[in-house]
Order: C-alpha cells, then sequence, then structure tokens
C-alpha cells in the first residue's frame, strides 16, 4: 500500500479555496490512502462561537466530504481528514475515513487541547477499527498523542496502522509518535500542518513535520517544518501483525493486564475546570 501524509498551509475561514488547493495538491499525487491534518479545510485558531458554527458542517451535508466522495470514487483511493462537525447545537473536532463507496469511519476527537474546550463537545463515539483493503487501520486527532491508552486501544482492537491527522503547536509530538509506533508495533501517519495564525491577539505557529513511521519505529518519511507538499511510503501492513519482538517477547501476549488496575492509590485532588 501507497500510504500519503499530506501537509500545507491552509488560510483561516477560506474553505472552498482549502478545499480546491488540496485537491490539486492530491490529484498530482500517487497513493491508495492519505491523511490530511486536523480541521484543514478550516483553520484552527477560532476567536468566538459564531465563527465555529459558521465554518462547521454537518457530515453528510458539508461541500468537505462532497469533494472527498467524488475525489475517492473517481481515483478509488481513500482518504481521512479532519473536520469540524456540527451536530444540532454541538460542534465536534472530528475525523472522516472516506472510501470510493463513501464514509467508512468517523471519529470525534476525545482529548480536546487547550481552547478547544471552549469551542468542542468531547468525543462521544469509542475509538474504532475499519478494514480496507485487508489493512485494519484506526483514527485518533492530535492531542490523543499525549494519552497512550488512545493508541494502545486502537492497537489491541486491531489496528495496524493508526491515522493522526494533527494540528501540532507543541515540539515533542513527532518523536513521541515514534515511542506509540514502538510500543503497539503499528504504523503510525501523522499528519500536520505548517503556518502561523494570528488572531484576536493570539498567535500559534505549527509545526509540520508530518511524518510516517514503521512499527519498528523507523521513521519512513518526515517533511520539514515548512515545505507544502504530499509525502508517500510504501507500507507492508503485516508487519504490524508481527508482535513478538524477540525469542520470549511479545508486546500483546506479555502484557500483565490483571496489574495495571488502578487500586490502593493515593486520590489525587483532580479539579475539573
Ligand atoms: C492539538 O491537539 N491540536 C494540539
Amino acid at each position: 500500500m501507497n500510504l500519503a501524509v499530506l501537509q500545507y498551509y491552509p488560510e483561516f475561514g477560506e474553505k472552498e479555496a482549502n478545499l480546491l488547493k488540496v485537491e490539486k495538491m492530491l490529484s498530482k499525487a500517487a497513493f491508495d490512502l492519505v491523511v490530511l491534518p486536523e480541521l484543514f479545510a478550516t483553520g484552527y485558531l477560532f476567536t468566538s462561537k459564531h465563527e465555529v458554527k459558521k465554518l462547521s458542517e454537518e457530515i453528510l451535508e458539508g461541500p468537505t466530504v462532497q469533494m472527498f466522495s467524488n475525489f475517492c470514487r473517481g481515483k478509488k483511493v481513500y482518504a481521512c481528514f479532519g473536520i469540524l462537525e456540527r451536530e444540532g447545537d454541538r460542534f465536534y473536532n472530528s475525523s472522516l475515513l472516506v472510501g470510493p463507496q463513501g464514509i467508512m469511519g468517523h471519529y470525534r476527537k476525545l482529548h480536546l487541547f487547550y481552547e478547544e474546550k471552549k469551542w468542542f463537545t468531547p468525543g462521544n463515539f469509542p475509538l474504532s477499527v475499519t478494514e480496507i483493503n485487508g489493512i485494519r487501520v484506526g483514527m485518533m486527532i492530535c492531542f490523543d498523542w499525549r494519552f497512550p491508552e488512545a493508541a494502545r486501544t486502537l492497537a489491541l482492537m486491531g489496528a495496524d496502522l493508526i491515522l493522526h491527522p494533527s494540528n501540532l503547536v507543541l515540539p515533542h509530538c513527532p518523536d513521541a509518535m515514534i515511542t506509540r509506533a514502538l510500543e503497539n508495533r503499528v504504523f503510525c501517519a501523522t499528519s500536520n500542518r505548517i503556518g502561523t495564525e494570528k488572531r484576536g491577539g493570539k498567535s500559534l505557529t505549527y509545526i509540520g513535520q508530518s511524518q510516517i513511521v514503521d512499527p519498528d519505529g523507523k521513521i519512513l518519511v518526515r517533511l520539514s517544518g515548512r515545505e507544502e507538499k504530499v509525502a508517500v511510503a510504501a507500507i507492508d501492513y503485516k508487519k504490524a501483525h508481527q508482535k513478538k519482538i524477540n525469542f520470549y517477547n511479545d508486546l500483546f501476549l506479555d502484557r500483565r493486564e490483571n496489574f495495571y488496575k488502578v487500586q490502593n492509590h493515593l486520590p489525587l485532588k483532580l479539579k475539573k475546570r
């Protein structure tokens, strides 16, 4: 399978132009499955709920799914991308997996980062794994990397490949995803955006470094922090079926689940915002 990650600089609020730009970039590339950034069509640094509402779309009605349904049907390929989802009066930071037959997977970000908590409802779907052409894929979004439970759950559910649309602003994630790949022996594909957004007196710079990592923790591709590009790596997904790391050790069979229960701990004083 040829796996791709798309990295680019979206213009905040310019959904139509962003969709056109992405479609153009994708039409020039050869791949079977591509991952795009989190909220790739809208931008990220919102300043009001009104803005979030204006840029949101209902999954089945909006132009983003329309564009990808047509693209994937025409090219017989698969795409995973972040989307600002509206359902009633709620907004979710979501990702979709679309293929030639339409929508195949739908995930809502479980671990919201920073001011996302002002705009979005936390995800309420269980993590899930979908099979495409024999390869089992699961989705998580950006800051989910900081919760190893997300990648672990997907891996224990049988994922060979974790699709990871992102808008990374902190420096640690690209290297942390090597660990997520190693500890689960799965492929991980992180697609990040680049550029700086300055809005409402705030500024965020996105670090790029979109990458594909294999189950040995080897970086198959990693882009720079500046380039707009579709990077492709050929992967043999069966490599992720092998959880044995030497004659004596198997990452999954050696787990001591009975000892992982949280018990007799000193209670932490957790305060919910
Ligand atoms: C992030 O979760 N967008 C940092």
